[in-house]
């Protein structure tokens, strides 16, 4: 199985993503936290500075909105560049639609739910979607725990997704000692924000976590 390692640039120097995406040429893609502090408690960074990264990053981009209204808002991250754009099933009024327009702009489409959210609807329709993203810890911060209860709603979705190609995400908590879970669930794809960006060096920090998802 592919193993993709996408750290998450909310653990990096909110100064310097440029310089920071420069560090970890191994990764896969660069994780890219949109928060809007309505849908989550926090506020990060929207599509001005998404439109730049695109811009000067060597790696492609992988977008986690974490905002209210995506349908709205969604198409225009797949405007300016990124390669994946995922949007929350709790928040979007009409998830097959907005994912049918971000594909229409160019980019993959992917589907999040938060930990209590049932992923069963949206695997009817998971042919809409190019990513599934199972949050691992509640959305809007990182540094917290993994939640290695959600393990069985990653099987459900390996299951559902069968030959076709759709990645499994999983975002939250994944580090050195919880990655093999997660890939032995059935996640391919995995975002890691402290767990890189906390280490001095950061590239040598996505080559483990590859090695150990790959194990
Ligand atoms: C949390 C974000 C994550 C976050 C993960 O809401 O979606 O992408 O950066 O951080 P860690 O890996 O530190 O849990
Ligand atoms: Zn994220």
């Amino acid at each position: 199985m592919v193993v993709r390692i996408e750290p998450s640039i909310l653990s990096a120097d909110f100064a310097s993503f440029a310089s920071e995406i420069a560090r970890i040429p191994s990764a896969d893609l660069v994780h890219c936290d949109v928060m809007d502090g309505h849908f989550v408690p926090n506020l990060t960074f929207g599509l001005p500075m998404v439109q730049r990264l695109a811009q000067v990053s060597a790696l492609p981009l992988d977008v986690h909105l974490m905002i209210d209204d995506p349908d709205r808002w969604a198409p225009g991250y797949a405007e300016a560049g990124a390669h994946t754009v995922t949007f929350h099933a709790e928040a979007a009024a009409s998830p097959i639609a907005t994912a049918r327009a971000i594909r229409a702009a160019g980019a993959r489409a992917g589907i999040a739910v938060k930990p209590s959210t049932d992923v069963a609807p949206y695997l009817a329709t998971i042919g809409e979607f190019d990513q599934v993203l199972v949050m691992t810890v509640e959305p809007g911060f990182g540094g917290q725990s993994f939640m290695a209860d959600l393990m069985a709603k990653v099987r459900e979705v390996r299951a559902a997704i069968g030959g076709r190609d759709v990645w499994l995400q999983v975002d939250g908590g994944i580090g050195a000692d919880t990655i093999a879970t997660a890939a032995a669930a059935g996640a391919d794809t995995f975002v890691a924000g402290s767990a890189v960006f906390g280490r001095d060096d950061p590239d040598a920090a996505v080559q483990r976590l590859r090695a150990l998802a790959s194990a």
